[in-house]
């Protein structure tokens, strides 16, 4: 539980943890490469430390240096050991689709296992296609404990119906092991640091249009990589200081991989000014500064074409509806099976901080109150163990006039363990 006071207005510079989505690429991939690898900044959270206990217990050499600092050493594919216990991949989506992915093509059985979240989440979208390249996989409905019982696989074309990239992944994981090319046709572009990843490592992956391709049998060498910071966690600051009147964060060295940053067009939308600055390039990673600061307050409706581009950044999206005007979301029936069923629980924390919130099948929308107020009433907010939940209600509760209490609070651990000491430090009294 955490009690969130109301801020006038954030203000600061700062940097926020490693990309989650990068940092359980990079360890996979240094798993599967030759030699040792070195991943600075790596995320920090519970679930990129899942991905690395994974790891472990299948047999690779993972240590960490210091804190943030992971050596991981690789020798190929072929040295991955069947784990002794089930594999526990926690609260992480990621970390059990794309370990199904790598496994599906060992020749040993593997279980992974995950949190009570988790298991509610639905897994045919990686069984289907992994099962079509020759590997077997138990699940009860769909869902998870999965056993994988590995096998030789071949080449398929996959042809997802939903836009996920960690479906996307799980396939090209698995293609890497294929006789033959694997290929992905996605119903609509999903963050490819997959892509990027493996090439980083000295594999290759080809890529036109919507379709990626790689070939199996590919070689993959250790490398040395720096985690840029993640633009999904600096959302929630940029969102706070998008909405809160004087205010403006600058974040630096965060990932501004294009597949990432539809944020920066919906908070211009809304009437802020952005300001972004490319700095640097690691392993294909493009990271930079992005300053972000309160013009004026606008409505924004975001409908399924923006969809794929904004899937965890749309809590945070919401949450700029506490703080004056109206937000709808339509097209996004994924968010029912995130950490939590996101359109649920963002309908109902919010109605609780007193905002008007509408559920629909596929989408919300929560306006700043018919009563012409703008501000959330005081009131209790439960995250149901999101922790992307617990960030938007936390930045939508600044803008009321008492403290709110946000109920599993703690569940920023899985991405921003710092999240609620940096809210103090860049809430200006
Ligand atoms: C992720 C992809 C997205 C995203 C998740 C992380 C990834 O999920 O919501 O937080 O790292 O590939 P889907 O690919 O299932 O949409």
């Amino acid at each position: 539980m955490a009690i969130v006071a109301p801020a006038r207005r954030l203000r600061g510079t700062l940097r926020v943890p490693g990309d989650k989505s990068i940092s359980h690429r990079y360890a996979i991939f240094a798993a599967i490469a030759e030699g040792a690898s070195t991943i600075a900044d790596y995320a920090p959270g519970a679930d990129c430390r899942s991905s690395l206990n994974c790891l472990r217990a299948l047999g690779v050499g993972v240590r960490e240096e210091r804190p943030g600092v992971v050596t991981v050493v690789g020798r190929g594919f072929d040295a991955l050991r069947s784990a002794e216990s089930p594999l526990d991949a926690g609260n992480s989506g990621t970390t059990m689709r794309l370990l199904a992915g790598l496994l599906a093509g060992r020749g040993f059985s593997s279980t992974i296992v995950g949190d009570a979240s988790l298991s509610r989440r639905p897994m045919r979208r990686v069984i289907e296609p992994l099962e079509a390249m020759g590997a077997r996989i138990d699940a009860s409905e769909g869902r998870p404990p999965l056993t994988i019982r590995g096998s030789r696989l071949h080449a398929i074309t996959h042809r997802p119906q939903i836009p996920s990239a960690q479906v996307k992944s799980a396939v090209l994981l698995a293609g890497l092991q294929a006789d033959g090319t694997t290929k992905v046709v996605e119903p609509a572009a999903t963050r490819d640091h997959t892509e990027r990843a493996l090439a980083a490592f000295g594999g290759i992956a080809s890529v036109s249009g919507l379709e990626i391709a790689v070939a199996g049998g590919q070689r993959l060498a250790g490398q040395a990589l720096t985690v840029p910071g993640d633009f999904s966690s600096a959302a929630f600051w940029l969102v706070g200081a998008a909405a809160l009147p004087g205010s403006q964060i600058e974040i630096l060295d965060v990932g501004l991989n294009p597949t990432r940053t539809a944020l920066l067009a919906v908070l211009r939308r809304f009437g802020a000014r952005v300001d972004v600055v490319t700095t640097g390039m690691n392993a294909g990673e493009p990271r930079g500064t992005v300053t972000v600061a309160h013009q004026q307050s606008g409505s924004i409706e975001i409908g399924p074409g923006e969809v794929p581009g904004l899937i965890d950044e749309l809590p945070a999206i919401a949450a700029l509806a506490a703080h004056g005007g109206e937000v709808t979301v339509r097209g996004a029936a994924e968010l029912r099976v995130k950490e939590s069923d996101r359109i649920a629980t963002l309908v109902a924390g919010f109605r609780s901080l007193g905002l008007d919130a509408e559920e629909r099948p596929n989408g919300f929308t929560v306006r700043g109150t018919s009563t012409g107020s703008r501000r959330p009433a005081d009131g209790a907010a439960d995250a149901r163990g999101d922790h992307r939940m617990a960030m938007a209600f936390a930045i939508a509760a600044l803008a009321a006039d008492r403290p709110c209490r946000i109920e599993g609070a703690d569940s920023v651990a899985i991405s921003y363990p710092d999240f609620f000491a940096t809210l103090d430090r860049l809430r200006a009294s």
